[in-house]
């Protein structure tokens, strides 16, 4: 079964232009993409539609089909497509809002009124996978920037969403947070999680991880290649020229 399946998508913002113009892929289950377009080409907004945000807390005018796992998912609000798909937003400040690592864990399961034994093991099961044992009492907003990343990975695969979606992943992190989040992204593909990546830095480590790369221009799918082939095309060159600051 495909991850997700996009057909013929178009969205506009209220009293705006349009944004996405008949947007159309599909990524296989347990594959790595990334998706690049410059700065307003709609990636955030693609995200949005795909957990849901947009159209329930977000309006515009949307037409088109996007299935997850054979889902219909437009018109689902975020909470029903939980278990499907999440997104690390690009600023993990606005994503974590408890006081301790594991509050914030707990965080979505307490949320589906899971019992309280069967968050602690879900707890300690995440903190290990994602390095995070020492940091379990730890307030969030004091960790380092990659530290907060790991967070906010690890408390949105609390609800084990088939799809993972990154924001810009690497953005606002040290050489140290990059290597850690990228190390993660890693595992993640070895462990054959499915994963799409919103990424301005075309020579970033994502690069090499990703199977293959989506390029949203002027509201359609401009490309679909894997990173050799599009690296070498003039469509990324000039891309990365001017995402290159
Ligand atoms: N809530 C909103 N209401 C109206 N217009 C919006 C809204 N959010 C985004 N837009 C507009 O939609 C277009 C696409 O924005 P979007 O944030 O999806 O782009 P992006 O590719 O994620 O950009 P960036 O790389 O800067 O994050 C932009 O022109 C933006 O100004
Ligand atoms: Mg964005």
């Amino acid at each position: 079964m495909d991850a997700i399946t996009v057909h013929d998508l178009h969205f506009t913002y209220h009293e705006s232009a349009s944004v996405l113009n008949g947007v159309e892929f599909v990524i296989k289950k347990g594959e790595t993409v990334a998706l690049a377009g410059l700065s307003g080409s709609g990636k955030t907004t693609l995200t949005h539609i795909i957990c849901g945000v947009i159209p329930q807390l977000i309006k515009g005018n949307i037409s088109g089909k996007v299935h997850l796992f054979g889902e219909d998912v437009i018109g689902k609000t975020p909470a029903e497509l939980a278990g499907k798909v999440a997104l690390v937003f690009q600023n993990s400040d606005e994503q974590l809002i408890c006081t301790t690592v594991e509050d914030e864990l707990a965080f979505g399961p307490e949320n589906l009124c899971i019992a309280p034994q069967e968050i602690t093991s879900m707890i300690d099961a995440a903190l290990k996978r994602y390095h995070l044992t020492e940091l379990r009492h730890r307030d969030p907003a004091k960790l380092s920037g990659g530290q907060k990343r790991l967070v906010a990975l690890a408390a949105v695969s609390m609800l084990t969403p088939k799809l993972i979606i990154f924001d810009e992943p690497l953005s606002g992190l040290d050489e140290d947070g990059r290597n850690l989040v990228a190390e993660l992204l890693a595992e993640l593909k070895e462990a054959g999680q499915t994963v799409m990546i919103v990424e301005h830095d075309l020579t970033a480590v994502t690069a090499t991880i990703a199977d293959r790369w989506l390029v949203l221009a002027d509201g359609r799918i401009a490309a679909y290649e894997n990173p050799q082939k599009l690296l070498k095309s003039r469509l990324l060159y000039d891309l990365e020229l001017m995402f290159d600051d």
